[in-house]
């Protein structure tokens, strides 16, 4: 395990709350995975369905944001942007993906991660609340 979850990391938010769980799982599992040396097939499955459940999130998070007019949506979104980047690079280079990699690759996603939810996503989740975002 990489990232423990922690009440830190809570926006107030329900449903957000519960796809970040889900993300840190994903990225522990992910972690897990290459650390134990599986199979090339088991960590790259991981690692598309991670991208997805990051996709979906990300959009599930811009549609609040366009849905209550959220004031800062352009550097959030700029913000998704670099992880996302960073998946379709490795994804590119699926075939050529060493353990080092895929390790220098998760330290980016756990700090990426903890620092856009305690920071970004937490004003998110505050703005939510305060303009009557129903739990959806
Ligand atoms: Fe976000
Ligand atoms: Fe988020």
């Amino acid at each position: 395990m990489l990232i423990e979850w922690q009440d830190g990391l809570l926006v107030g938010f329900e449903a957000i709350d519960q796809e970040h769980r889900d993300l840190v799982s994903m990225i522990n599992q992910l972690y897990d995975q290459v650390r134990n040396g599986q199979t090339k097939e088991t960590i790259e499955n991981t690692l598309f369905t991670l991208a997805d459940q990051v996709a979906a999130h990300f959009t599930h998070e811009d549609e609040l944001m366009r849905t209550h007019g959220y004031p800062h949506r352009a550097s959030h979104l700029l913000e998704h942007r670099k992880l996302i980047d960073q998946l379709d690079t490795l994804l590119d280079g699926i075939d050529l993906l060493t353990s080092p990699m895929l390790l220098n690759a998760i330290g980016f996603m756990d700090h990426w991660f903890t620092d856009h939810v305690v920071n970004s996503d937490a004003r998110l989740g505050e703005y939510l609340r305060d303009h009557g975002g129903t739990k959806r």
